[in-house]
């Protein structure tokens, strides 16, 4: 499984990318906003300290001036991937992206039929916002089971399955385990994921051990 980070926060990023596990990063309007910064610097910044794709957010609604933002978005960097939402214009804005080289991510998929789509217009990724659907009572990991069963029932179809809206580190295991291709987590839950009450006191007790034999391994 790929591990993106879902943040605009460039110091976060340049500290997780130091651990060689960051695949990604994605962002989104909202994300840059919290930042507090100019969208274009901030994922000029990104791009230059991940290698992976770094998905950018088109913020206009029609296909057209879509597609005029992507091109904006496209000249940043070569690992820009072109974040798009789940509308017919964004479909078609995907179709054309895809079919002219760039990678597109679509976004705010809450359906299996609306990640059916996003494939079949060519997307690089599809976006299912897991935490979103618990929060109105749905169970948002269905929809990831849903959508590996069709893209496995056609592998014609290469669109890759990246669990968004991650709440928690349950999350990540549940689609890892369905095998969702990415998981894009928020730094906090990325950093729980290593974290384990007995790791911590096993290794304190290794440690203690080993100042009673009075050795240095340098
Ligand atoms: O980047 C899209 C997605 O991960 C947003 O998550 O927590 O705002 O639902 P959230």
């Amino acid at each position: 499984m790929k591990f993106f980070v879902d943040t605009a926060d460039v110091a976060e990023i340049a500290d997780l990318a130091a651990t060689g596990l960051l695949d990604g990063v994605t962002t989104n309007p909202s994300l840059i906003a919290k930042s507090g910064r100019k969208f274009l610097d901030v994922i000029a910044e990104i791009c230059a300290l991940v290698p992976g794709p770094v998905s950018a957010e088109v913020t206009a609604t029609d296909t057209a001036t879509m597609l005029k933002e992507a091109a904006v978005l496209r000249k940043i960097a070569a690992n820009v991937a072109i974040k798009l939402p789940l509308t017919w214009d964004g479909l078609k804005a995907c179709k054309a992206l895809s079919d002219d080289g760039a990678t597109v991510n679509v976004t705010l998929c809450f359906s299996a039929n609306q990640a059916l789509l996003a494939a079949k217009a060519g997307a690089a990724y599809v976006s299912p916002f897991i935490g979103r659907l618990d929060d109105q009572g749905q169970d948002g990991m269905e929809l990831i089971q849903e959508i590996k069963d069709i893209y496995d029932n056609y592998p014609d179809l290469e669109t890759e399955i990246l669990a968004a809206s991650i709440r928690h580190p349950i999350h990540v295991m549940q689609a890892a385990l369905i095998g969702a291709d990415v998981a894009t987590v928020p730094p906090a839950v990325l950093r729980q994921l290593v974290k384990h009450p007995l790791t911590d006191k096993g290794l304190e007790a290794f440690l203690a051990d080993w100042k009673k034999t009075g050795q240095s391994i340098l």
